[in-house]
């Protein structure tokens, strides 16, 4: 039986609280739990946060009551699985979010290469931009505007990624180095995007590439859908709870198709995916049990894209850490996705993809190597960055890690 979520008297005196109608419900937008961390890298916000619990929202955290214990409060109460309490913040102050969570993704991203300065700084960069993209995607809606901003994030990746050798690897490795900045949708793309060079086409038109790279992006809309409960439970589903997450590729196909009749900057080609991603090549998988190439039967065969994208994703998700399974290595992701392949995927793309990473993992070893004995050529910055490094290897180590409470 569910325990109710109480909301204590102190904190009934403390904030203030709104009934929660329809039209209150519009003024909002939902924050992720992996976007709400970052708040613990930040100095102070100019935002408020808000909790809902059942039909009431509370202004938990107002800008000049930030405390590292207020956020904790938020961060533990939202864990609980009985208190189904979901984060939000005021529509009109979301670029302000955003804002700080910028701020916060490029000190990590310079973190990222001071730890392993072998990754590559253009893959980093292009992963930030997508994965702003990808979270006003998952958390405010298919929006023109919404949509505007991530048809420019998957131009701009596309024109930073199509030649780059490093960027599978990059985004394989900084998972390990740092899982906090790993956003789902953002690596689907960018991965999708560079098989899609392997497979269809080495000399892939930059349209056709930032279509894919569309399609990564919005692959998983749906997911807006399906309850936190459900999507972040460590375990296995019910059966009831299983056909709640599957029904998410109806809803972003669904939801796709009504920002398309609204006139929103999208190919419908995006809608297909978002529907087709988790069909399996030999017929298992779902909404509807399609089968094979849709080029070799257009009725009943899977769109290519979708092929692509359903590998970028099972990747993707095995690389990433949730709260039911540890983050996995590229080189053990890869041995486990091996499995299934010959029945999930079409091995015509799976196989140059699996090539495609392995040779990426092995530069980017040669690049360490070469770097290590000073046979590449660095930046002043670089050099500084490395300078820095040596000093800390000598130093103490004491202090370094961040304030927040891991997730699990
Ligand atoms: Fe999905
Ligand atoms: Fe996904």
């Amino acid at each position: 039986m569910t325990k109710k979520f109480t909301i204590k008297e102190s904190t009934r005196k403390r904030c203030k609280i709104v009934q929660l109608t329809p039209e209150v419900q519009l003024l909002f937008r939902p924050v992720s739990l992996e976007h709400f961390s970052y708040l613990w890298e930040v100095p102070s916000i100019d935002f408020s946060l808000y909790i809902r619990v059942d039909s009431e929202m509370i202004e938990y955290l107002r800008p000049q009551e930030f405390s590292c214990e207020l956020l904790e409060q938020i961060w533990m109460a939202s864990l609980k699985e009985e208190a189904a309490l979901d984060i939000f913040i005021l529509k009109k102050e979301f670029p302000r979010f955003l804002h700080s969570l910028s701020a916060v993704r490029q000190k990590k991203i310079q973190n990222l290469i001071e730890r392993d300065p072998s990754l590559d700084r253009k893959t980093l960069e292009a992963f930030s931009n997508l994965s702003e993209a990808s979270q006003m995607i998952l958390r405010g809606g298919i929006t023109h505007a919404v949509a505007e901003h991530a048809k420019g994030s998957a131009a701009f990746m596309v024109k930073q990624l199509m030649d780059n050798e490093l960027a599978m690897s990059t985004l394989s490795r900084m998972i390990q180095i740092d899982p906090t900045l790993y956003d789902h949708s953002a690596s689907v793309s960018m991965f999708a995007t560079i098989m899609a060079k392997q497979y269809i086409n080495r000399k892939l038109p930059l349209k056709e590439a930032e279509m894919i790279a569309q399609c990564g992006l919005y692959h998983d809309t749906g997911k807006s859908c399906v309850p936190h409960s459900v999507l972040n439970k460590p375990g296995s589903f019910t059966t009831e709870e299983y056909e709640i997450m599957k029904s998410h590729v109806d809803h972003g196909h669904r939801e796709l198709m009504e920002a398309i009749t609204a006139g929103a900057p999208i190919d419908e080609i995006v809608a297909i995916v978002a529907l087709e991603h988790h069909e399996r090549f030999e017929g298992h998988g779902y909404p509807k049990g399609k089968k094979g190439r849709a080029e070799e039967d257009p009725a009943n065969g899977i769109h290519v894209y979708a092929r692509i994208v359903a590998i970028a994703d099972a990747y993707s998700a095995l690389l990433m850490k949730r709260v039911y399974k540890p983050a996995l290595p590229a080189e053990k992701a890869i041995e486990l996705l091996r499995l299934s392949a010959p029945r999930d995927f079409d091995l015509q793309i799976f196989e140059p993809f699996v090539k495609g990473v392995e040779g990426s993992l092995l530069k980017l070893e040669e690049r360490k190597r070469e770097m290590d004995k000073g046979r590449i050529f660095l930046s002043d910055s670089e050099v500084k960055i490395m300078d820095q490094i040596k000093a800390q290897e000598k130093g103490s180590q004491a202090g370094e890690m961040g304030k927040r409470p891991k997730a699990s």
